[in-house]
């Protein structure tokens, strides 16, 4: 292999082994191929979920009835911050009861598990990144009544 000769100092020192050695050298290549290669795919997999939840995450046209009413209502929120003694005293029924959880802050730290607030929904897994995204994009409009 002429042409490698000059390609890495990895390979000058190949070349100098004889027999086992230069195969030894040759296994530990495939064992670094194969160790980046899963390293690779599964980084992949991380990307794929950046993909579904991130930047391919459709936030335009975000309304509060159409994307915020609805995601709290399929996150389960209303099950616990509906009526008169709403969990945690919030209630999240109406936009005017949203937007002060939404104005101070409470909401958008509850749903991103933020350090301060207390992690919601409470006692299930986080909102995905997409419908947070969503409900950012909401609140980056500044939250109107649409
Ligand atoms: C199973 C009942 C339950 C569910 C479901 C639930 N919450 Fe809560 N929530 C609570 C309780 C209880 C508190 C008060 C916790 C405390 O003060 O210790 C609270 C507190 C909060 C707070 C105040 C957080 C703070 O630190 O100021 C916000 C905002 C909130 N919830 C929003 C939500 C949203 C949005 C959802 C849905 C994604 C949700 N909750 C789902 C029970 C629930």
């Amino acid at each position: 292999m002429p042409k490698e000769i000059k390609l890495s100092t990895a390979n000058w020192r190949e070349l100098k082994m004889d027999g086992a050695g230069a195969q030894t050298s040759v296994m530990k290549k495939i064992l670094i191929l194969l160790v980046a290669g899963i390293v690779m795919l599964s980084s992949c997999y991380y990307h794929k979920e950046d993909l579904l939840y991130g930047s391919n995450c459709d936030t335009t046209n975000v309304t509060y009835s159409s994307t915020t009413k609805g995601l709290l209502n399929n996150y389960g929120c209303l099950g616990c911050h509906v009526g008169n003694n709403p969990s945690g005293g919030i209630n999240l029924e109406t936009y005017d009861n949203v937007k002060t959880v939404i104005d101070n802050g409470r909401l958008y730290g509850a749903i991103t598990h933020s350090s301060g607030f207390k992690p919601m929904p409470d006692g299930a897994a986080k909102m995905n990144s997409c419908d947070i995204n969503k409900i950012k994009a909401w609140i980056d409009a500044d939250a109107p009544n649409n």
